[in-house]
């Protein structure tokens, strides 16, 4: 296990992210559908868009990935895909598994996809529903709740579905099955959630329709049909960025990411320090594959407090551990509801996040679906366990740098899922860290 140590600092200038981790699969997944080469550049060169790559390679797709200057991975895509000889491996990525549960649904045999231990105990049966609906027989693990799944592929049909949860992994997941299904299919859900699988689909010559109804719910509709080859560059990942941008609004000092993703429902981090009453720059730079692409910046700024539910909690859904390391630093704290989807990713995030602030001596009170943690409460010195889950290790290194005293945090080769580089770009911002087991 790689243990490190961060110590207090400042930090300050500029940072480049890695490529977009929801967009880096969808870049391969849907590149893969296409049926001729497509090019495609600034991928993660993470372990989760690794656990695509590998998936596809094994359903008989070639994909040609090298780093490129900056460390981004670049190349080629192709398809066709076909059954595959062997189980699907994604690894700790429930993005994978779900979207691939779509993909490999309108492929004619046997498919089993699984994972580690973390992506074994996470929900299938959200895209089991439906898939089965549209006439995919699929099993899985634990009654059909867990993976391993098992999706025997074939004809499918159109249907309208209504989603419980305001997922995109399973918008996407029915949105690629009806790709090929007979008919229209419709997703229904009662938010809105990043829309990136819509927008490559335009990219890739093939339109959606898509609108919010009056009660707010999201309503998707695609036709079956094929897609056009186009090359494909991933901007950078807002969800990375929110470290940096957490750690400069609550002090630690002026920080700029260039090259992000702007997408409006992947911004909520952005829209919720603003609440806590930072000061968080975005200044649009251009557009990369359908999607806008902008610098992001922010400052330390005296922050108030902040109350999230909502839809800015689905566009802040992945970055709500880091957020309550400045709802910490605030003067009145800050409260996150509607976020129960935070108790089925990575980890319980919840509950994960109450024990590594706890152990930082942060008190977050935990709530059925959120939590509160009270302001004015700086963290200290401690020893944090990532419990494998890439978004704590990272948090936790935040609450070393913005704390009284080193934070000393086990399991940080966790951040590989996401963020290989967290660490060198800590440093490039003058960040003070000691690798105590390099793992
Ligand atoms: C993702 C969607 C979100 C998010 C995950 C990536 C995607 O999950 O938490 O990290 O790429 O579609 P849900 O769809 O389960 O909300």
């Amino acid at each position: 296990m790689r243990r490190v140590r961060v110590h207090p600092t400042g930090l300050s200038g500029q940072v480049r992210v890695p490529g977009d981790k929801s967009l880096s699969h969808r870049a391969l997944l849907l590149g893969a559908l296409v049926g001729e080469t497509v090019p495609v550049a600034g991928l993660a060169p993470s372990g989760d868009v690794a656990a695509t790559a590998e998936a596809l390679r094994g359903l008989g797709a070639r994909v040609d990935l090298h780093p490129d200057a900056e460390g981004q991975l670049q190349g080629e895509v192709r398809g066709p895909l076909r059954e595959a000889s062997d189980v699907l491996d994604c690894g700790n990525s429930g993005t994978s598994l779900r979207l691939l549960c779509g993909v490999v649904a309108g492929i004619e045999g046997l498919h089993v996809l699984s994972g580690d231990a973390s992506l074994r105990r996470r929900p299938v049966q959200r895209v089991a529903v439906p898939l089965r609906e549209m006439g995919a027989r699929v099993d899985a693990r634990g009654g059909g709740s867990l993976p391993p799944v098992v999706v025997h592929g074939g004809e499918l049909r159109g249907i309208v579905y209504r989603s419980p949860v305001a997922s995109a992994q399973v918008k996407s997941c029915v949105l690629l099955a009806g790709l090929r299904a007979q008919g229209p299919t419709t997703v229904i859900s009662p938010l809105p959630s990043r829309d990136h699988t819509e927008r490559l689909l335009a990219h890739l010559g093939h339109p959606v329709r898509a609108g919010v109804g009056e009660d707010g719910h999201e309503v998707v509709t695609i036709e079956p049909g094929t897609l056009r080859p186009a090359p494909i560059a991933v901007a950078g990942d807002p969800s990375s960025a929110a470290f940096w941008l957490v750690a400069a609004a609550a002090g630690a000092g002026e920080v700029e990411v260039r090259g992000v993703c702007a997408n409006p429902t992947r911004l909520g981090v952005v829209q919720a320090l603003r609440q806590l009453g930072a000061e968080v720059g975005s200044t649009l730079t251009g557009q990369q594959a359908g999607e806008p692409v902008a610098t992001l910046s922010a400052a330390p700024a005296s922050l108030a407090g902040a109350v999230l539910g909502g839809r800015l909690v689905v566009d802040a859904i992945d970055e709500l551990p880091v957020l309550a390391v400045a709802g910490a630093m605030s003067r009145h704290g800050l409260e996150v509801g509607d976020a129960a989807e935070l108790r089925v990713k990575e980890s319980d995030r919840i509950a994960v996040l109450a024990s590594a602030l706890g152990a930082v001596g942060i008190h977050v009170e935990q709530r059925a679906d959120g939590y509160r943690v009270a302001g004015q409460q700086r963290p200290r010195g401690g020893t944090v366990d990532a419990h494998g889950d890439h978004r704590i290790a990272m948090t936790a290194a935040i609450a070393g740098v913005l704390g009284t005293a080193a934070v000393e945090i086990t399991g940080f080769e966790a951040v590989a899922t996401s963020y290989p580089a967290f660490l060198a770009d800590l440093q490039r911002l003058g960040g003070r860290v000691e690798v105590l087991d390099a793992g």
